[in-house]
């Protein structure tokens, strides 16, 4: 008695198994992050991000010639911002000269083909470490929706290609884009965060900016009056639904591994590019158990990536971006 079929069979070597593999990845398939900083000469290791590193614009500009040989194409760009120049209202975002706009020019002369996404959120600029302005002990949308959209203008001059905006608050891809068409950029994209928890997964990343939550008397230190809880599922179809009808061409789920449902549930229900955001925590694990030698860091960097993929993300946002290509080469 035989079983007539045996699936080991399409497992056997190394041959049989690539030729019917499911899930491929490339270089194509990344966003990288990048963090700058001002100054001069600057590759700054991040304490919580073994291997990661701010770059000054000098520096930025090589990296990015790097990464373009290496096959990455697309960058997520986020800013570290001078304490002093922090406030409530993020007025240095707007700044034409600011270390963002000045960013994205040094990408666009460096590697003119390079696709130049910025992040387009308060915290950095918050002296409150919150993505919105606050008043009266409240987190305020729509002022704070009206913010972003001048930033956005604001990279876009700059020359961004796309924008990014990563706060949560309600209706600000159609403030964002009713202000990108008033403005002419048609041809400007947004990828919106449409899915993004209020996640202790971003510690490393508000280490690398600075842009932590402070203690306030009247405003929580954390972000759940914007960012989702992550006890939600149909939530995540619904914020990302409503991104789509305001005009997002690319939506987001963030963070990633722990949310590879909320993927698979987004990718079935929409026809957008879906993105998603292996983040700064699941990083920094990563690094500290292979640090360890509890895991083997290039096994789990490839499992890891492999499995946003099969979960559905068209789109992988990743510091590892880097190291899986060199890998895959
Ligand atoms: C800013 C922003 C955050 C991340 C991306 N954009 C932090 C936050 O929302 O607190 C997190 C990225 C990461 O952890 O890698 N709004």
């Amino acid at each position: 008695m035989y079983p007539l079929r045996r699936n080991r069979r399409l497992r056997t070597n190394e041959a049989i198994r690539s030729l019917v593999r499911e899930t491929i990845i490339t270089p194509n398939d990344f966003l990288i992050p990048l963090f700058v900083v001002e100054g001069k000469d600057i590759k700054d290791e991040i304490p919580s991000m073994p291997n990661y590193f701010r770059y000054s614009l000098d520096l930025l500009e090589n990296e990015v010639k790097v990464l373009w040989k290496l096959g990455l194409k697309s960058v997520l760009l986020f800013v570290k911002v001078t304490d002093s120049l922090k406030d409530n209202k993020g007025t240095e975002a707007l700044n034409p000269d600011g270390l963002m706009q000045r960013a994205v020019r040094t990408v666009k002369n460096a590697c003119p083909d390079m696709l130049v996404m910025t992040d387009v959120a308060l915290d950095p600029y918050s002296a409150y470490g919150h993505d919105g302005i606050i008043e009266n002990g409240q987190i305020i949308n729509d002022e704070t929706a009206e913010v972003l959209a001048e930033m956005s203008i604001s990279h876009v001059q700059a020359g961004a290609d796309f924008v990014a905006p990563s706060d949560m608050m309600d209706g600000r891809i159609l403030t964002i884009r009713e202000a990108l068409e008033d403005e002419g950029f048609n041809n400007t994209g947004i990828m919106s965060y449409s899915a993004k928890y209020a996640s202790a997964f971003y510690g490393p990343f508000r280490d690398a900016l600075d842009s932590a939550p402070v203690d306030l008397v009247d405003i929580p230190k954390d972000k759940k009056t914007y960012q989702m809880d992550y006890a939600n599922r149909f939530e995540a179809v619904r914020e990302t639904e409503m991104d789509i009808d305001e005009g997002a061409d690319i939506v987001m789920v963030k963070p990633g591994i722990s949310y590879l449902d909320i993927v698979r549930e987004i990718k079935n229900d929409v026809d957008v590019p879906v993105a998603v955001y292996q983040v700064s925590g699941e990083y920094a694990m990563i690094k500290a158990a292979a640090e360890k030698g509890w895991l083997d860091h290039d096994q789990i960097m490839m499992e890891t990536t492999m499995a946003f993929k099969r979960a559905g993300a068209d789109i992988i946002a990743s510091y590892f971006a880097k190291d899986v290509v060199k890998l895959l080469s």
